[in-house]
C-alpha cells in the first residue's frame, strides 16, 4: 500500500556539512564533545536497536509497559489521523500506538521522520507492509532544523519516544520544546517519553552493559568520522565510560584515549592531539522527574493532559496539547 519514497531533508551534502562545522567545534572545544546524532549510520542504528533489548537497558521495556496499558486511552483522547514520530529509529514500540489508533478507526497516514535514511527506510516498509491502507511517509531530516517541514494537517499526534529528549542540553531542550509547540495547532498532541532519576547505580548499568554493546555503540562514532570526515581515529584506542552527574541529574557518555596520541581529521585539516586519559563526551542523557516535566512543557506553551509511569516508576509517558 501506499509507502512514499523518503523526503529527504538533510541530503548527504548537507550532513557532511553540518557534521564538519559540528567536530570541528566539538573537538576543538574543552572539554571536548561529540553531538550524539553521528551515532546513527546503520550499524549504530543496527547497535541502538540491541541496546533496547539488553538485560541492564530498562527503558525500552518500561515505555513499552506504559503505552500497553495506555495506548486505547491515547487513541480516544488524541482521535489522530495523523501520526508523526520524531528520531523514530526502527518504530518497534510505536506498532502499539499504529495498532491502537487503526482500531479507533481514525488513523490514516504515518510519518516517521530520523536523521538515519537506513533505518527509516527499513522501518517504513515493515510499517507499510504490517499496516495495509495505512500512508507511509517517511521524512530524512534533523529535528533540530527540520521541524518546519512536518506535513499539515489536523489531529496530529507527534510522538517523542525514547527519552531521546535527554540527548539534549537544557538550552537545546527549550528551543526544541518551543520548535514543537511552533509546529503544532489546536487539535494537536505531544506525546514525549521521559527516563525518570532513579538510582545511580542502576542508572550507570543501562549505560555501560555487560556485554558491551553500548560501549560499541559509543566507539561507532569514530568509525563515522573516519569515514565521512576522512579520519583516522582509531575506536579500539577509546575505552567506554558511563558516569552519573548528580548535579546536572543526567548521565554521561565518553570516550576516554587510552594513550597520549595525534589523531588526523582530513576533510577539516584538524589535528587533535589527546593526552592519556583525555575523554571526548559523546552524548548526555537527562532524567527527569515528573514536576520538572510539566514544567518544562508548561514553559514551551504545551498543557500536560495526562502523565503515567510505568508500575516501577522508571519512566514517564506525558501527553500534551498547546495552549
Ligand atoms: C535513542 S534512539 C530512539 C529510537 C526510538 N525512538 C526508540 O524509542 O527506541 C534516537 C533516534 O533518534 C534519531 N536521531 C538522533 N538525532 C537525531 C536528529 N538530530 N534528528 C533526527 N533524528 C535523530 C536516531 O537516528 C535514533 O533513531
Amino acid at each position: 500500500m501506499p509507502l512514499s519514497d523518503l523526503a529527504v531533508h538533510l541530503a548527504p551534502e548537507s550532513l557532511a556539512e553540518q557534521m564538519a562545522e559540528d567536530v570541528r567545534a566539538g573537538l576543538g572545544s574543552r572539554p571536548r564533545t561529540l553531538p550524539p546524532k553521528y551515532f546513527y549510520d546503520a550499524r549504530g542504528s543496527e547497535l541502538f536497536d540491541e541496546i533496547t533489548r539488553l538485560p541492564e537497558y530498562y527503558p525500552t521495556r518500561a515505555e513499552r509497559e506504559i503505552l500497553d496499558a495506555r495506548v486505547g486511552e491515547i487513541a480516544s483522547v488524541t482521535a489522530a489521523e495523523t501520526l508523526i514520530e520524531l528520531g523514530s529509529g526502527t518504530s518497534e514500540k510505536t506498532r502499539l500506538l499504529l495498532r491502537a489508533l487503526r482500531d479507533h478507526g481514525t488513523l490514516n497516514r504515518f510519518v516517521p521522520f530520523d536523521v538515519d535514511p537506513a533505518v527509516l527506510q527499513e522501518a517504513s516498509r515493515a510499517v507499510a507492509g504490517e499496516f495495509p491502507g495505512l500512508a507511509v511517509a517517511p521524512v530524512v531530516g534533523d529535528f533540530e532544523r527540520h521541524l518546519g517541514e512536518l506535513p499539515a494537517g489536523p489531529r496530529r499526534l507527534l510522538a517523542f519516544l525514547g527519552s531521546t529528549i535527554g540527548n539534549f542540553e537544557p538550552a537545546q531542550r527549550t528551543a526544541f520544546l518551543a520548535a514543537v509547540r511552533g509546529t503544532l495547532s489546536a487539535g494537536d498532541h505531544f506525546l514525549l517519553g521521559t527516563d525518570l532519576v532513579k538510582s545511580p547505580a542502576r542508572l550507570v548499568a543501562a549505560y555501560a552493559d555487560s556485554r558491551g554493546v553500548t560501549a560499541a555503540f559509543n566507539r561507532n562514532v569514530l568509525a563515522v568520522l573516519d569515514r565521512e570526515l576522512d579520519a583516522d581515529f582509531d575506536p579500539d584506542a577509546f575505552e567506554h565510560v558511563a558516569v552519573w552527574d548528580a548535579e546536572h541529574e543526567w548521565i554521561e557518555m565518553r570516550l576516554r584515549s587510552r594513550t597520549r596520541q595525534r589523531v588526523h581529521v582530513r576533510a577539516i585539516s584538524l589535528v587533535v592531539d589527546l593526552e592519556e586519559g583525555e575523554e571526548i563526551r559523546t552524548e548526555i542523557s537527562a532524567k527527569f522527574r515528573p514536576e520538572s516535566i510539566t514544567r518544562e512543557l508548561a514553559r514551551a506553551g504545551l498543557r500536560v493532559t495526562d502523565l503515567w509511569t510505568d508500575a516501577a516508576g522508571d519512566f514517564a509517558l506525558s501527553l500534551s496539547t498547546p495552549v
